[in-house]
């Protein structure tokens, strides 16, 4: 029968013979993978581990001060924040493809990260411990779908972000390499991380920037930022958390459409709300949401959120539609 209590034992253990003496890096996104597998490399070798976590700009409300408070408190990893904000909504600027918004985003990541790799290694050195080793979040599911291949970093390449920069100098160290989901979450349980991590649903590494339909900016990002977490507050608070798979909310920036709000007319943007069921995102369908549930969002984000007049559901299932929009 399956255990976590020794699974952790087992890892911890193959982790402190793999690692010895070396430093150890790891990037932290925000997910699920990511903080169980950075959680276990720290139990195992302490100190020896730095987690590496980029702020694009692109991240839903308290998602930052999730990782950098809760869990650090929660685990003790040393942590370092790269503020990249500037960076990645400069290099955004008056781009609207989403393909294009992918490749800037994922080159801005491995840049920030290599940045923050370089720091590192010259502190290591100042004090005779190379880093040798860089933790990768591999699921036994990705270990499937990418072959089998093993030893260096073999990343989804349509996902490229949390993707990190091909660099061989690095062994990978990859505890999850043979487990599943659900098994990863009640690892990061009993490791004591926040359920609000532990329990993520997925979001894609571009983040925020490809659920704006059009430009990228700040003002845009903050809209959205204030819509994403009325969303996710009343869906939580109806129960419905795990009956959706995931919820994007979806700005249509590039769309206007005449309102009327308070005293007058508007002249503002819709929200899409795009909840799906799914069981591995392949294929998806459209979630019956309450209407009740659905009304509440509704009124919420249009009173709440300047801008917004207009919030519109998703009934796509995928195919033909993605669950994101870009
Ligand atoms: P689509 O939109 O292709 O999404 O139906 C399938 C699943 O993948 C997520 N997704 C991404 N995840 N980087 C990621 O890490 C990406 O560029 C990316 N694009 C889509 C999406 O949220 C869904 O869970």
């Amino acid at each position: 029968e399956w255990n976590s209590g020794n699974v952790i034992a087992e890892q911890v253990a193959r982790i402190r013979e793999q690692v010895g003496s070396a430093r150890v890096i790891s990037a932290l996104s925000g997910g699920v993978d990511s903080a169980v597998s950075t959680a276990l490399v720290h139990e195992a070798v302490g100190d020896q581990l730095t987690a590496v976590f980029v702020d694009h700009g692109l991240l839903r409300q308290g998602e930052r001060e999730q990782v950098q408070n809760d869990y650090v408190a929660a685990t003790g990893v040393r942590l370092v924040t790269i503020d990249a904000v500037d960076i990645f909504l400069d290099a955004l600027a008056g781009v609207s493809d989403p393909e294009e918004k992918r490749k800037i985003i994922g080159r801005e990541f491995i840049r920030a990260f290599e940045q923050a790799e370089r720091d590192l290694i010259a502190e290591a050195a100042a004090d005779g411990q190379p880093i040798k080793f860089l933790v990768q979040g591999t699921l036994y599911p990705d270990v499937v779908e990418s072959g089998g291949g093993t030893g260096t970093a073999n990343i989804k390449s349509h996902h490229n972000v949390g993707g990190l920069p091909e660099d061989l100098q690095f062994e990978l160290v990859e505890p999850l390499r043979t487990l599943f989901k659900d098994e990863v979450r009640q690892i990061g349980r009993d490791l004591g991380l926040p359920e609000a991590i532990v329990g993520r649903q997925p979001f894609p590494g571009p983040g925020l920037g490809i659920r704006i339909v059009g430009e990228v900016t700040r003002e845009r990002l903050d809209l959205l930022r204030q819509a994403d977490a009325i969303a996710r507050e009343e869906l939580t608070a109806a129960g419905l958390d795990r009956e959706i798979w995931q919820c994007p909310v979806v700005l249509l920036a590039d769309v206007r459409s005449v309102g009327v709000q308070g005293d007058g007319r508007t002249y503002g943007h819709p929200i899409v709300l795009r909840p799906v069921s799914s069981e591995d995102a392949m294929t998806a369908d459209w979630t019956r949401l309450p209407y009740d549930v659905l009304a509440k969002i509704s009124n919420r984000i249009t009173n709440e959120v300047p801008e917004v007049n207009r919030v519109v559901l998703d009934v796509t299932s995928k195919p033909p539609g993605t669950i994101e929009w870009e």
